[in-house]
C-alpha cells in the first residue's frame, strides 16, 4: 500500500510517518519511506544523525545531470528504476530516500531536479509493490503537482486549530478533486471530547494522537520519536488509521 501524509506546518505529519513505517517494519513488512519535505526531518526522526541521512536527491546534481540533463534539452522520462536501491539508507531495516520538496528544487537546474523528482516518485508509486509512506512538505501546493495523487490513501493530519483544519480540509478537497478519494483524517494533541467545526469538511477522523510527555521530553535532547514508553498506545494508533485505510 502507497500512502502519503499532508497538513499544516508542525502537525505531527513526520512524526506519524516515523511511527507508521516502526509499526509496520515490526509486522515483517518491506517499508519504504520518503521525506519529500526540504527540512530533512524524517531521517533524524528515525534516529540517524545528520551526518548519515543522505543528501537529498533534489540537492544531488551529478545524477541529476547524468539522468536528467541540464537547458533546454532535458529528459523528462529518465531512467530511475536503479535508483531506489542505490538511494536508499537502510534504517531499522526501512529503506529512507530522501528526496527534498519539488517545490524548492531550487533555481537554475530547477526544472531537471523536478523531472527527476516526479520520475523517482512516479516509480516508486505505480511500479514498485512494497509499503510507502510519503512525508510531504506542509501546505497544498504540492498536491497539485503531480504523482503524489496516485497514492492508495492520504492521511490529513491536524491539530486541534482552525488554520490546522482549514488546511487539513483544503488538502482533502484538493485531492478528492484529483482523484484521491481514499482519506482519513488524524487528529493530533486534541483532547478527547474536542469535535471540529461543523462548517469545515473533513475526511473521517480516525485517530486521535493524545499530547505525549515523553516525546516532548525527547526532543529537548534528540529529534528521534521512536522507543517512547508508549509504544503500544502509538501501535494502536498506527492499526487504526491502515484499518480505516484498508476499508
Ligand atoms: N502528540 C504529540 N505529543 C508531543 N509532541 C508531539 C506530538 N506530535 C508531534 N509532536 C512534536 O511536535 C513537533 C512537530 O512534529 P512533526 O515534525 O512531526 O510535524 P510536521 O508536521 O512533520 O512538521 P513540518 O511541517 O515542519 O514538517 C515535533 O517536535 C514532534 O516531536
Ligand atoms: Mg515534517
Amino acid at each position: 500500500m502507497k500512502l502519503a501524509i499532508a497538513g499544516k506546518g508542525g502537525v505531527g505529519k513526520t512524526t506519524l510517518a516515523a511511527w507508521l513505517g516502526d509499526y509496520l517494519i515490526r509486522q515483517n513488512k518491506e517499508v519504504w519511506l520518503i521525506d519529500a519535505d526540504t527540512a530533512i526531518s524524517l531521517g533524524p526522526a528515525l534516529g540517524l544523525s545528520l551526518e548519515e541521512v543522505p543528501i537529498p536527491l533534489v540537492n544531488n546534481k551529478k545524477l541529476i545531470q547524468e539522468r536528467v540533463g541540464t537547458g533546454v534539452y532535458i529528459n523528462l522520462n529518465p531512467e530511475v528504476d536503479d535508483l531506489p536501491q542505490k538511494l536508499a539508507k537502510d534504517v531499522r531495516g526501512m529503506k529512507l530516500l530522501v528526496m527534498g520538496t519539488i517545490a524548492g528544487a531550487g533555481s537554475g537546474c530547477g526544472c531537471a531536479a523536478n523531472a527527476m523528482l516526479k520520475a523517482l516518485l512516479a516509480y516508486m508509486i505505480l511500479r514498485s509493490s512494497q509499503w510507502l509512506i510519503v512525508d510531504l512538505e506542509a501546505g497544498v501546493e504540492h498536491l497539485g503537482r503531480g504523482t503524489i495523487t496516485s497514492v492508495d490513501g492520504l492521511i490529513v493530519i491536524s491539530e486541534p486549530s482552525i488554520r490546522g483544519l482549514q488546511t487539513a480540509s483544503n488538502i482533502s478537497r484538493l485531492a478528492r478533486d484529483l482523484g484521491l478519494k481514499k482519506q482519513v483524517m488524524v487528529l493530533n494533541r486534541a483532547s478527547e471530547d474536542f469535535v471540529p467545526p461543523k462548517d469545515i469538511a473533513l475526511p473521517p477522523i480516525v485517530a486521535n494522537i493524545p499530547y505525549l510527555k515523553s516525546l516532548e521530553q525527547r526532543q529537548q535532547t534528540s529529534p528521534c520519536v521512536l522507543d517512547l514508553p508508549e509504544r503500544e498506545d502509538i501501535d494502536e494508533i498506527c492499526i487504526k488509521v491502515l484499518d480505516a485505510l484498508k476499508k
